[in-house]
């Protein structure tokens, strides 16, 4: 439906959102649903994407995500590709486009590519002609809305832009909760009288749903840099834990028993200690990196480095598990068949970006293995992640006809469905000896040992019958 139709419609605020993603989507489609009073555009260069949006098919899937944009689009939630008109009608915009790693020239590999951010900037100065509070929701390097309030203090016409810095916080899978109820909200801002203004008016937005004590304010650069370092450090536990698992491996100590213990102690905290075969998504690695762009390019590389280990553990656990696969299979992997059990690179999402399973499905191919793949959501972006390498691989969504005459399994993304199948018909249709390498350490590995599998999990002694 066309947004821009509704003019005998009378709305307390125009909201647009440029960048229809995984971020702009749901955030978007949780204020139109809590109140109803504001009219909220999103946008996007993709016409495609802005369809899908507009359909039963979403371009992303999240629990609980469909029932929501189903009960507010075309009432007060609209998707349009109409970028220049959503600008001059809108009052607050956020900014919630991509901010991938840099892939060309000065800091290729490590810092934030900006170009999309600076685009968007760019197309706000040309069209706006009323003041308006931009608002920073992509993920952003330390005081990108300097460079922001430059560019949208070059146009002639002299309009007041407010900018604002609101990351946001949501993980995939459960990002329709944690918009519904986020830890907190965090507000940067200028702590100018216009500043606060911009900042008081967002906090009312956000005041409709959230508890007023979990809306917390800032300056913009702490906002800025809260959103890295809360990342930073998330990832950093997992990083921590799985350097334990490979201790754990060597000394016949079980993970589970160490996360346990350390957890219980309330200054550490039992949450997000679940080793793994690595974390995966489009923003762990990418924050990082960029964190530690920064702090190079501030002269700080002891502080760099420290960062950096985190996302290097990441990528020594996944060398780990694909080395660990081949030493346990008699070391060749030539011609066996090996089904992974999940592609996403968490549960509940069909988002494979950076996800393990990509690393894992070249590293097995390169060993000239034959893969299945299997996934409930995310079978499409495999094809696309491993398009040209794939002439070994099928990809079934049934789990049972996946792991039929494999010599392994690899279970790589922890969703529900694979703790409940019946792994005796599994192991009957497998090739003996048959081999499970749990990445995510969601099976019972006791009975499947029982079963007949030689079981690989992760940071645990293995339970095998040679
Ligand atoms: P995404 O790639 O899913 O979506 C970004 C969208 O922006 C795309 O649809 C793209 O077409 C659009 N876009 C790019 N340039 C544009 C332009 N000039 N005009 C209009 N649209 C444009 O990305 P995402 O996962 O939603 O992430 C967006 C930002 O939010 C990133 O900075 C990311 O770090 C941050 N973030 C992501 C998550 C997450 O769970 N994915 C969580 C918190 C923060
Ligand atoms: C993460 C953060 O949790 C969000 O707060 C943040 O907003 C978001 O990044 C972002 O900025 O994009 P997300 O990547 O969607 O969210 O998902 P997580 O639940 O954090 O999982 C990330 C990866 O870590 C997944 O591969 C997951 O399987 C892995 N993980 C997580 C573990 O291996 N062990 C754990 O204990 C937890």
């Amino acid at each position: 439906m066309n947004p821009y139709d509704k003019t005998e419609m009378k709305f307390e605020k125009n909201i647009l959102c440029i960048g229809a993603g995984y971020v702009g989507g749901p955030t978007m489609a949780m204020i139109a649903h809590k109140c109803l009073q504001y009219k909220v555009t999103v946008v996007d260069i993709d016409p495609e994407r802005i369809a899908q949006w507009d359909s039963d098919g979403l371009p992303i899937y999240e629990p609980g995500l469909a029932e929501v944009v189903k009960a507010a689009r075309g009432r007060n939630l609209f998707f349009s590709t109409e970028i220049e008109r959503g600008i001059k009608e809108a009052e607050i915009i956020f900014v919630s486009v991509n901010t991938p790693t840099k892939t060309f020239g000065a800091g290729a590999g490590m810092a934030a590519d900006l170009q999309y951010w600076e685009k968007t900037a760019r197309q706000i100065c040309q069209c706006a002609e009323s003041p308006k509070i931009i608002i920073e929701k992509s993920t952003l390097p330390v005081r990108t809305a300097l460079a922001m309030e430059r560019i949208l203090t070059s146009n002639d016409n002299a309009v007041h832009f407010d900018v604002l810095s609101n990351p946001e916080f949501l993980a995939e899978g459960t990002a329709i909760n944690d918009l519904e109820n986020p830890d907190r909200v965090l507000i940067g801002s200028r702590l100018t009288e216009s500043g606060l203004k911009a900042r008081d008016e967002l906090v009312e937005i956000y005041a409709n749903w959230v508890p007023r004590d979990r809306i917390i304010t800032s300056d913009t650069w702490s906002s800025e840099l809260s959103k890295l370092a809360a990342n930073a450090f998330l990832a950093q536990r997992i990083s921590s834990i799985n350097s334990i698992s490979a201790l754990c491996e060597k000394t016949d100590a079980s993970i589970s028993e160490v996360a346990k213990a350390v957890g219980m102690d309330s200054r550490v905290g039992s949450e997000f200690l679940n080793a793994s075969v690595g974390f995966g998504g489009s923003c762990f690695s990418k924050d990082i990196l960029n964190l530690v762009y920064l702090c190079r390019s501030y002269g700080l590389n002891e502080v760099a480095d420290y960062w950096e280990s985190v996302v290097q553990i990441n990528e020594y656990q996944k060398r780990r598990f694909v080395l660990n696969m081949m030493t346990a299979m008699f070391n060749t992997l030539v011609g066996k068949r090996i089904c992974l059990f999940g592609f996403a690179f968490k549960a509940n999402t069909g988002d494979t970006r950076e996800s393990p399973a990509i690393f894992i499905a070249r590293r097995l191919i390169e060993e000239k293995a034959e893969l299945v793949i299997t996934d409930p959501k995310a079978l499409d972006n495999a094809r696309i992640d491993l398009n040209g390498i794939d002439s070994n691989v099928s990809y079934i969504e049934d789990p049972y006809k996946a792991a039929a005459g494999c010599h392994a399994i690899a279970i790589v993304t922890e969703w529900d469905l694979y703790r409940d199948l019946d792994f005796e018909k599994i192991y009957r249709s497998m090739i003996k000896p048959a081999f499970i390498f749990d990445g995510r350490n969601i099976a019972d590995h006791k009975k499947l040992f029982e079963m007949g599998f030689n079981v690989f999990p992760i940071g645990k002694p293995a339970l095998t019958h040679f």
